[in-house]
């Protein structure tokens, strides 16, 4: 992969990120689930969804504000979480959340993120998202909550759709899955043909912990020992039932995430969620399941004004943005291309990066002839194109 001096794109900083990264560090985050269809299916969807050029409307005044969840924002982003986003870069979380602050956009944690809710929030004065799975000890998902509600936390942003973790074939081909010193020694090679990784996040990065959850996992600074217990937590018997006692436990927004039916996005509706977001898990879960740009515009349809309709999957360019707009969501989450800025470019990164994606919106809306965020819709859409979205 060649790379560019001056990244453009999210495709110029994943290339940035694969050669700052050792390779099980950057298959961790660019793989998806088994053969990757999904994944695949995700990204080329949207270019499937063509807007419609429209001229000489007056288009002076663009403005890409919005609110999701509540909170203002400069366009319609959310950096998604991502687990382990603190090993990509020295203090990761810290510095995408203070990216995301200055560019005016919603960060979320990650339950797996290296830095604490308390960390970010020191480095940071607005707070983040903080999200969260369902554990087997529901002991713990209060102790969480009551800790990122005490931390300032006022969205949290629930993950449904992980009863059982993805089989992620990148991971298991680098050892991730297995135990043991081989695994470990061929993490190290790949470790040590990264010397400038090794220096800025396992030299000057510590504590390589797992922030919200030190309390909780006895030996987090190992590897395996973390994931055991990460697998010993997760709760295949997850019920709407146990939606319903979170709802009653989080006085906060509640957003669900991974919701790709339309009969769930009611249910969410239903036990009081005020956001939902449309997305498989970024392609990490079930492997052919619809891409989120297919699965969209009869999700926003069944939700109606009941709730603030998200999505996530695959979006790789302000255009997306719009195109997802168009489709009917409020607002779009972003995951890889903000961890592959962090990896290739840092703090400084994400924030060019989410600038750029900014203008390309801003220009979307500038060729679609539409001036405020809150009437682009399917109108906006190449007729052809519409026909073609199911
Ligand atoms: C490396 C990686 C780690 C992730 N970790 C989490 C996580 O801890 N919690 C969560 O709810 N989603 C997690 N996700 C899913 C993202 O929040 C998001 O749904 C997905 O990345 C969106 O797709 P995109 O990467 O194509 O933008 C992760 C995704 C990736 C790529």
């Amino acid at each position: 992969m060649s790379r560019p001096p001056y990244p453009a794109t999210a495709a110029d900083y994943r290339a940035l990120a694969h050669a700052r990264l050792p390779a099980f560090l950057f298959d961790y985050i660019d793989g998806g689930a088994t053969d990757e269809h999904t994944l695949q299916a995700n990204v080329a969807d949207w270019q499937n969804v063509s807007p419609r050029q429209r001229v000489l409307i007056n288009v002076e005044r663009i403005d890409t504000r919005t609110t999701l969840a509540g909170q203002a924002c400069a366009l319609p982003l959310a950096l998604a979480p991502v687990g382990l986003a603190g090993m990509m870069a020295r203090r990761g979380e810290v510095q995408a959340a203070r990216a995301a602050e200055a560019q005016q956009v919603p960060f979320t944690l990650s339950t797996v993120g290296i830095c604490s809710v308390d960390e970010v929030h020191t480095a940071t004065s607005s707070p983040s998202w903080f999200q969260l799975y369902m554990l087997r000890d529901r002991g713990i998902v209060r102790a969480l909550l009551e800790k990122a509600w005490a931390s300032g936390c006022r969205t949290l942003l629930f993950t449904v759709d992980l009863p059982l973790p993805g089989m992620r074939h990148r991971d298991t081909r680098h050892g991730l899955n297995a135990g043991g010193l081989r695994p470990a020694l061929l993490r190290a090679r790949q470790v040590l043909a990264r010397p400038g990784w090794l220096w800025d996040v396992v030299l000057r990065g510590q504590p390589l912990v797992f922030g919200s959850l030190s309390a909780q996992v006895p030996d987090a600074r190992d590897l395996d020992a973390f994931k055991n217990w990460v697998d010993s937590q997760f709760d295949p018997s997850v019920t709407w039932a146990d939606i319903e006692w979170l709802r009653g436990l989080w006085p906060g927004t509640l957003i669900l995430k991974g919701i790709l039916d339309t009969e769930d996005a009611r249910r969410a509706v239903g036990v009081g969620a005020e956001s939902l977001v449309v997305s498989n898990h970024g392609g990490r879960q079930l492997d052919g399941v619809r891409s989120t740009a297919r699965k969209l515009p009869e999700i926003a349809q069944a939700v109606g004004a009941d709730a603030e309709v998200l999505v996530d999957g695959g979006v790789r360019s302000g255009t997306d943005l719009f195109r997802a707009l168009a489709l009917g969501a409020r607002g779009v989450l972003v995951g890889r291309p903000w961890v592959w800025a962090l990896a290739g470019a840092g703090e400084s990164g994400v924030r060019a990066l989410i600038a750029s994606w900014q203008r390309e919106l801003l220009l979307a809306m500038t060729l679609a002839g539409v001036t405020r965020v809150a009437d682009i819709g399917p109108s906006h859409l190449d007729p052809i194109a519409r026909c073609a979205t199911p």
